[in-house]
Parts: structure tokens; sequence; C-alpha cells
């Protein structure tokens, strides 16, 4: 199982130095949530901030973006040094044209889908995902209670991809996971779990890291 700490829980006055702390702590992507106040109730940072502390890890930037036009920014986040940019298909943009976009720039593509989207919407895309990203809460905010009942969404696009014999792909679930249901979501063969609250609240976060893995079993 990979880890995706989401710098939302983070101390923002210490951007950089929380994004290294997670480097050394075991992180294997730094999970990066845009939000614009509009597509969501919640405004974090754009693309001048994930410039600047882009040279605080050499670990892979995976931008989430919940914004109302991804299309519109992709050039800025490409620049800021993006590797993965997921975004929703609830959005207004056009899906195609977005992945297209960011694959323009060599930046691996993903697709986020809300609680109440169904799994199918994504899988006329997945021969051209490097991920896929389930939500687990309403997105908007840290620190919600994880939706197991999203779970059977994971299910459906593993059994798609490999329908497809699109082994590669990646699945990925965001919203409060921590070591007490990580197990839960790697049985449903998720790749990769966004963890704010559960890895910067934690004493250790190491610690926190580690005993998320070692449920994966
Ligand atoms: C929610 C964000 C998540 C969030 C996860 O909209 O996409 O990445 O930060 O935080 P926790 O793990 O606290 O639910
Ligand atoms: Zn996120």
């Amino acid at each position: 199982m990979l880890i995706a700490p989401s710098l939302l829980s983070c101390d923002f006055s210490r951007f950089g130095e929380e994004i290294s702390r997670m480097d050394k702590a075991g992180a294997d992507f730094m999970h990066l949530d845009v939000m614009d106040g509009h597509f969501v109730p919640n405004i974090t940072f754009g693309a001048p901030v994930i410039k600047w502390v882009r040279k605080y890890t050499d670990k892979p930037f995976d931008v989430h973006l919940m914004i109302s036009d991804p299309l519109k920014y992709i050039d800025d986040f490409a620049d800021a040094g993006a590797d993965i940019i997921t975004f929703h298909v609830e959005a207004d943009s056009d899906i195609q044209a977005t992945i297209d976009k960011i694959k323009s720039h060599n930046i691996k593509a993903g697709l986020v889908i809300k609680p109440n989207t169904p799994a199918d919407v994504v899988f006329p895309y997945l021969d051209q995902l490097y991920m896929v990203l389930v939500m687990t809460v309403e997105p908007g905010f840290g620190g919600q209670s994880f939706m197991a009942d999203m779970l059977p969404k994971v299910q459906a696009i593993r059994k798609e991809a490999d329908r497809l014999g699109l082994c590669d792909l990646l699945i990925q679930v965001d919203g409060g996971i921590g070591e007490q249901n990580i197990n839960q979501a790697f049985k449903a063969g998720v790749d990769v779990c966004v963890a704010g609250t559960s890895v910067f609240k934690a004493e250790d976060a190491a610690v926190a890291i580690k005993n998320m893995k070692d449920k994966c079993i």
C-alpha cells in the first residue's frame, strides 16, 4: 500500500518543512489538495504555493484539483512541478480535453469521483489514466468520517480495469483513512491511501505511516 499524506492537515506556516518531515516519515506521494471555494466550500492554495514547496522533496507531487475549471489551470500546475494531476469528473471542464492537456505535459492523469458519483463514469477513460481516486468523504475538508460504502466502487473499477488488461492502473481513496480502517481499503483493492488527520495528528508520523502499511496484509 502506498501512503500519500494530505498536506491539508499540515502547519501551513511551515509548509516546506512539513513536506520534508513527511518525506523522512516514509510518505510515498505528497497529496496536495487544491480547493477554489466554488467547486467545494473551502479555499486552500494554488500553483504558486506548490511551486515554492516543490524543492523540499523528490517524492511525487500528487495534486488533487477540487476546482470548477481544471482545464484552465493545468499549465500552471505543470509549471509548478506536479507529477500526477487528478481532477473531478463533476467539474465543468471537458474530461477528454483535460486529460489530453495533462498528458501533453508528460504528467500522469487521474480522475476523481465524489461519493454520489457512480464508478462507471470513469470506465471510458481508464486506458488513459494513471490513477482513479474514489472519494471516501465529501470533498472540502479534512477530519471527516470514512465512508466504507464507497469500497464497492473500488472493486467495480478494479474489475473493469482487469477486464481491459490494465494491470498498472492505481486506485486511490481519500478521506477518513487511518490505522483503524485501512485494511478494508486494502482488501477492496486500493493501491494508494491519502491520509491527512491520521498522519498529521499522530505523535510520530513515521510510526503512523508504518502502522498503516503493516495493516495491509
Ligand atoms: C478532502 C481532501 C482530503 C483530506 C483528507 O477534500 O481531498 O485529501 O485532506 O483528510 P483526512 O485524512 O483528514 O480525511
Ligand atoms: Zn485530496
